[in-house]
């Protein structure tokens, strides 16, 4: 078999963990996090949170790695064929369709809030935030959503940009911009986390983090970690099998996994570490919402120095980070397009440019015209979330582990791995630990354990 991938392969480990961390580090580490955790109770969530990172991402991320390099093809087709080739169903190949699945309905989200971003660059270029009190930061967020063709405008930008680079070929779009992006959003972020331990209310921000109160551990606590776990991690969502399918052999997979899980994880934090003192510090409610960030983050810039110059460069990087996410998310889909029905790369990202754009008007409405049009209690935008986040990601997840497991002949991914003593301790995880914890979230939420 020849050992390459039609679409190209990285140029090697460094590359690799940059472009992977550019998928994993976006809008999930540092808009979602942030308000899912408070919603969640701050650090019942991370408790919960950290254990899924290290049981539950760390090994299913360098099982997915495995599954993209050595079947080198979409995830469909990837985990299908590695079935086959193995004397099992191609039924498998279901792992894939939910991964696929996943990512691609994340990005008809994604792209709006990924918008929100732009919007708010632009505010702070005009200089629209002065000395500006929480309540108008508020009023302005609120405000903005109501407004749903600004919504489009700025989501049509995001789908076009995406679409265009994942069009051109990720790699040409992006190896050579990806070094400075990653350096440059942890620095912004380190300016506002050093702003917001001088607001005062520092150690209130990292005990609501970091205080372990077991009476606000939920069922639903729970999942919402294990989905946000998934998340950040790009996890069950075809981006990083898709991604795996270009790195070169040589490449060492615990080496380059350890190094994006442990970046996406110290992100998320900082950026908890920096807002949360400002929630508190400014009177707002942990639980806010979607809105967290953005009203946060716009009264923190706007009253301190060079606040106009420091929102537009946290807001234009924010941006990056969620562009070098979105491509990512639909690198997948584009894959099996080229593969399956041998359409050209530019083809391919019209056709799925013009669906996730039309998708994603249901998340633009959800913020007005559609704002009471509930689906279980949830809106459109919540319905997406809570399908990919909380259901699709974690049963492919469960799914993807089994396969790994119990399915995959042990020596390939021994081959693949080439851990050495450690190999039985990921192995063992994989095989019981992982599924098992997930099997336990579900169970308790739907009530039969708690
Ligand atoms: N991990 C990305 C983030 O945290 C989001 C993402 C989800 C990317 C699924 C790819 C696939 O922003």
């Amino acid at each position: 078999m020849q050992d390459n991938s039609r679409h190209g392969l990285w140029k090697g480990n460094l590359s690799f963990i940059l472009i992977a961390t550019g998928s994993t580090v976006g809008l999930g580490n540092i808009w979602r996090f942030p308000y899912i955790a408070g919603e969640n109770g701050g650090s019942a969530f991370m408790l919960v949170y950290l254990v899924s990172i290290f049981l539950i991402g760390l090994p299913l991320i360098m099982a997915e790695i495995m599954i993209g390099r050595k079947a080198r093809a979409n995830p469909i087709d990837a985990v299908g064929n590695l079935a086959k080739e193995n004397k099992s169903t191609g039924a498998w190949s279901i792992v894939g369709i939910m991964s696929l699945l996943s990512g691609f309905l994340i990005l008809t989200f994604y792209a709006v809030i990924a918008g929100w971003s732009i919007e708010y660059l632009l505010d702070f270029v005009l200089g629209a935030f002065k000395e500006t009190t929480t309540a108008d930061a508020g009023k302005t967020f609120n405000d903005f959503l109501k407004s749903p063709s600004k919504l489009i405008i700025w989501a049509t930008v995001i789908i076009f940009a995406t679409m265009l680079i994942v069009g051109l070929g990720v790699k040409k779009g992006l190896e050579k911009n990806i070094n400075w992006m990653m350096p440059g959003l942890v620095v912004l972020l380190l300016v506002i986390l050093g702003y917001s331990m001088a607001s005062g209310s520092f150690i209130e921000g990292f005990k609501f983090l970091f205080a372990f109160d077991s009476s606000k551990i939920s069922a639903d606590s729970f999942l919402a970690a294990l989905g946000q776990a998934f998340f950040t991690l790009s996890l069950a969502a075809g981006a990083i099998i898709a991604y795996g399918a270009y790195l070169p052999r040589e490449s060492s997979i615990p080496k380059v996994s350890f190094t994006v899980v442990l970046s996406d994880t110290f992100i998320a934090i900082i950026a908890g570490l920096a807002i949360f003192p400002l929630v508190f510090a400014n009177g707002l409610n942990a639980g806010e919402g979607p809105g967290l960030l953005f009203v946060t983050l716009t009264t923190a810039f706007s009253n301190m120095p060079f606040g106009s110059f420091f929102g537009f460069l946290f807001f234009a990087m924010l941006t990056i980070a969620a562009l070098t996410s979105s491509i990512s998310m639909i690198e997948a889909s584009m894959a099996f397009c080229i593969e399956r029905f041998k359409w050209s790369r530019v083809k391919s990202a019209i056709v799925l440019g013009v669906i996730v754009w039309f998708l994603s008007l249901g998340t633009v409405f959800s913020f007005n015209y559609w704002s009471e049009f509930k689906i279980f209690g949830k809106t459109i935008f919540d319905s997406i979330d809570y399908l990919t986040s909380s259901i699709l990601m974690p049963l492919g997840g469960m799914f993807m582990a089994i396969f790994v497991g119990w399915i995959l002949p042990k020596k390939i991914s021994k081959a693949e791995l080439n851990l050495g003593t450690w190999f039985g301790l990921w192995f063992n995880t994989i095989r019981f630990v992982t599924p098992l914890l997930i099997i336990i979230v579900f169970l308790s939420k739907l009530g039969f354990i708690g």
